[in-house]
């Protein structure tokens, strides 16, 4: 699946991205040795316009305290960390110790490691231990798509007013709009949408930034 917005062209998704935010070193080094290394996942990882817009986010939001559900090489994560207030926090969920380990070197290499913590464990346990009441700013959920509702109502009460939640996939390279069936992967995501566009304690919107990404608002 391409982590390119849309079905924008290559020349314009070139042209994007020459008119946006320089193109970061150190994300593109991990780009690079994530597609080196694990050429059959890389495709996991999300794209430069989209990480550029979550860094751009986060910052607008003002967040201190956010997790991320899904970090795989550490792409996003950093994206999010960059955008962080003064002793912000990021806490990052993934199953992977060996995905995780090449995050573990570039949060050093991008001189945000000292802002991130990582629990390997299966990402419903951390968020069922966190405490219960709304300690978030900002929560990015990008692992499993069949775990989304599940990381979705955990993560609802726990995110304070006004703060923000986003969603990867949510177009699933275009086969969310039919029943067909196409697996559990599109399905929790088609799951995932009706379930979220219903939820009164958010406003909301998808946005087709990535593969899809639903940007939420708490109430
Ligand atoms: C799409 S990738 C995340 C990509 C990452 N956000 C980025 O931009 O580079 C999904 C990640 O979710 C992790 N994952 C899958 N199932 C999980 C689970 N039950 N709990 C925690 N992480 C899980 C995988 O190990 C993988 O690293």
């Amino acid at each position: 699946m391409s982590s390119r917005t849309g079905n924008l062209s290559p020349q314009l998704h070139a042209y994007l991205l020459a008119r946006s935010a320089p193109a970061d070193p150190v994300l593109t080094e991990l780009a690079d040795e994530t597609a080196r290394r694990f050429p059959a996942s890389a495709g996991m990882q999300i794209g430069a316009e989209q990480g550029t817009f979550m860094t751009l986010l986060t910052r607008i939001a003002g967040a201190s305290a956010a997790i991320e559900v899904g970090t795989f090489t550490g792409y996003s994560s950093i994206c999010l960390a960059r955008g962080l207030a003064a002793g912000g926090r990021l806490l990052c969920c993934d199953v992977s110790e060996e995905w995780t380990s090449l995050a573990r070197q570039y949060w050093q290499k991008a001189g945000v490691d000292d802002r991130i913590e990582l629990r390997v464990a299966p990402a419903i346990e951390t968020l069922r231990a966190l405490p219960a009441g709304p300690s978030l700013d900002l929560a990015f959920i990008d692992a499993d798509k069949p775990g989304y509702i599940g990381y979705w109502d955990e993560i609802v009460p726990r995110i304070r007013p006004g703060g923000v939640i986003l969603a990867d996939n949510t177009l699933y390279g275009g086969q969310v709009t039919d029943t067909a069936d196409r697996g559990a992967s599109v399905q929790g995501i088609r799951d995932f949408n009706d379930h979220a566009v219903a939820d009164d304690r958010v406003e909301l919107v998808l946005l087709p930034v990535g593969d899809g990404l639903t940007l939420a608002r708490k109430k």
